[in-house]
């Protein structure tokens, strides 16, 4: 991690046009296609979550300590999870809610999901770009964006603020001189919302992930909540 690194910071003209190389299987596809094909060759490469390495258990202790206590502060019954990925980590969450909602837009994921199902607890097949979203106290947006193009990201926000819900916590970094560039959607990058193109204001409040991998560069990973009528 530490040479991957060392390469980022010392060529980093090279290191896009790899990844811009490595995005040609990327163009022309759906997100459905692109993010099911991901699924399917288990690319985020992690041995106990199809979610990727910040989404085990052990990467989530700071969110999972975290969220009970803050959806209660603002009085949330209703969540929308979008994206659910495979529910690993927020399967050891309890939360006190009328209803929760979990989407994704892997048709296989969302089946799998269904023996999470109870009383409060249903999955369902969205796209946070395009479907629509229903309104909610709180809509839960991890590590969704940092994954899409601005082009559609700008997308899902959009659709986030027609659903009429009222808050959003999403994945966000905080490093002030962070620039956010634009990927093919389907590769990753970090993002910081506070920064162009999203300019979103200050957060209410932010839940540091605590994110250890990486040697400390992503340190800042946090989510961040926003009142979605601010944005
Ligand atoms: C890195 S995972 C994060 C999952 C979960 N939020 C977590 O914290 O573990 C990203 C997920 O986004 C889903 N996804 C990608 N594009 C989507 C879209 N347009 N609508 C809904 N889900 C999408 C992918 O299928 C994948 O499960």
């Amino acid at each position: 991690m530490r040479l991957r690194s060392y390469i980022e910071d010392h060529f980093p003209e090279a290191v896009r046009l790899w990844k811009g190389h490595k995005a040609r299987h990327l163009r022309g596809k759906s997100m459905e296609e692109v993010f099911t094909g991901i699924y399917h060759r288990n690319e985020w490469r992690d041995s106990k979550t199809r979610s990727g390495t910040a989404s085990t258990l052990l990467n989530t202790q700071a969110v999972r300590a975290e969220l009970p206590g803050l959806l209660g502060s603002l009085g949330v019954r209703t969540l929308l999870d979008i994206p659910c990925g495979d529910f690993h980590w927020m399967k050891e969450v309890t939360l006190d809610l009328d209803r929760y909602i979990g989407a994704d837009i892997v048709e296989e994921l969302v089946t799998s999901n269904m023996k999470f199902m109870n009383d409060i607890r249903t999955f369902v097949k969205m796209d946070i770009t395009c479907d629509t979203l229903p309104m909610v106290d709180l809509v839960l947006c991890r590590d969704c964006l940092i994954h899409f193009s601005f082009v559609d990201s700008f997308r899902a926000i959009e659709n986030i603020k027609a659903s009429g819900s009222r808050y959003l916590l999403m994945t966000t970094f905080t490093r002030e001189n962070a620039k956010n560039i634009d990927i093919v959607t389907g590769q990753w990058r970090t993002l910081n919302l506070q920064q162009p193109p999203f300019d979103f204001p200050p957060p209410i409040s932010l839940i540091h992930e605590g994110f250890k991998p990486g040697g400390g560069r992503y340190a800042d990973r946090c989510l961040g909540l926003w009142r979605i009528a601010d944005l």
